[in-house]
């Protein structure tokens, strides 16, 4: 007996060791994020684990976590849940059941997932569709993109650019009854990169009309040119997305080349040649002070941008990094949420473009929250977190309110 319990004792002692990971002290329910996260660390070495063996891409493993979380659509007494395509982009269609006498106001979704992993049919995904269905009797439509590492930017945007584009056709808006002026695009993580940039664009395409009333953005991604901003730096190693697995994200939505990975990891994407850009997240001017703390900018270009630019142009490209643009384009933006989380990696990318937009002189929301990365998906059990909720009810009060 004495063996088994002194394994037992053992083996406890090292999960809860694996489990454990010091958070700050500020967060709720850290025990139920530990846990969550050390699925996800679990799921990343075993990822890193087969691909160094050759037998799978990291990514490959990393999309367990989705296809594990997938609900079929489901339709029930209030919304009819449809999966079919819009441009031949397969989205997931929520509409309604209630009788409406005016026309409806709709909100196109785009998920996260680094632009690698994730889809419209995970569980947290369909239940925030179906609670933002029940609360605003609106229209949802959320679009499956192409991902990586199989597809790399452009695609992933261009599919979700074609799902919106379909959709604010007039004569489409008219089949669903949805009211031309009652429009949000929203998004999380690599979905509010993709709505982000997806908001831009349509303000210059002669080609559509109907241009969005709002932009939802929940910690979104919106520039890959500095992953050394304080945000990074204070949380490389928090729970759920860390910096090692941002810069895998970030590079892999624009090649599967390893080189590139290593250099956004290790900060050395400089460049002297795009300094200019490097206004628009200048930290040290646009970051509130007790974010900055003791950090000091460090500015060193090098010359190894440039032959990753050259390469990957889409690092500077507006539609993969909506920060990088000029004010003036940012003037025209619609009506914005953005929602930042404070240990958070992509915190300064949307506390930056809050900052900016409103200098630009754009009404914007912004709901900052204690906790990590992805919480918002924390909806149903067994890792529901209060927060979660909380974070949930207040963008959806905001859609309800303004939309
Ligand atoms: C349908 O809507 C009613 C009224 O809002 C609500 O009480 C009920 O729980 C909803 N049904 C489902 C399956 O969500």
């Amino acid at each position: 007996m004495a063996p088994k319990l002194f394994c037992f004792l053992i083996v406890s002692v090292l999960v809860a060791y694996y489990v454990y990971w010091p958070l700050p002290e500020n967060v709720e329910e850290g025990w139920k994020v530990m846990i969550a996260d050390s699925i996800l660390r679990s799921l990343g070495h075993v990822g890193g684990l087969s691909e160094l063996l050759g037998l799978s891409h990291y990514m490959d493993v990393m999309m367990l976590l989705t296809d594990f979380k997938h609900t079929e659509p489901t339709s029930d007494e209030n919304i009819t849940v449809t999966d079919t395509t819009f441009n031949k982009v397969p989205v997931r269609l929520y509409v309604p059941k209630k009788e409406s006498n005016k026309l409806r106001r709709a909100v196109i979704y785009i998920h996260g997932g680094g632009w690698c992993i994730g889809s419209s049919a995970m569980k947290a995904y369909d239940d925030l569709s179906r609670w933002t269905v029940e609360r605003l009797n609106a229209i949802v439509i959320s679009a499956d993109y192409r991902l990586a590492p199989k597809y790399h930017f452009p695609i992933q945007f261009e599919d979700s650019y074609a799902v919106v584009k379909y959709f604010l056709k007039k004569e489409v808006l008219s089949e669903y009854g949805v009211d031309p002026n009652r429009i949000c695009i929203a998004g999380d993580s690599a979905g509010g990169n993709l709505a982000a940039a997806i908001t831009q664009q349509l303000q210059d395409d002669a080609e559509v009309d109907v241009k969005p009333k709002m932009q939802a953005l929940i910690y979104p991604a919106l520039q890959a040119l500095n992953l050394d901003t304080p945000s990074y730096r204070d949380n490389a190693h928090m729970p759920i997305l860390t910096k090692s697995l941002m810069a895998k994200f970030w590079s892999e939505y624009f090649t599967t080349d390893k080189d590139l990975f290593n250099a956004m990891h290790s900060n050395s994407l400089q460049p002297s040649e795009a300094s200019h850009l490097f206004s628009f997240i200048n930290w040290p001017a646009l970051l509130p002070k007790e974010m900055q703390k003791a950090h000091t900018y460090n500015h060193s270009p090098q010359s190894r941008m440039l032959e990753f630019a050259k390469k990957y142009p889409g690092i500077l490209d507006p539609r993969a990094a909506p920060l990088l643009v000029e004010d003036a384009k940012l003037a025209r933006l619609p009506q914005t949420y953005i929602m930042t989380c404070m240990y958070d990696v992509l915190r300064d990318d949307g506390i930056i473009y809050a900052q900016r937009l409103r200098k630009a002189g754009v009404e914007v929301t912004h709901d900052h929250y204690d906790t990590f990365h992805g919480v918002l998906l924390f909806l149903s059990f067994p890792t529901d977190l209060s927060i979660a909720k909380t974070m949930a009810d207040r963008y959806l009060n905001w859609l309800n309110e303004k939309l």
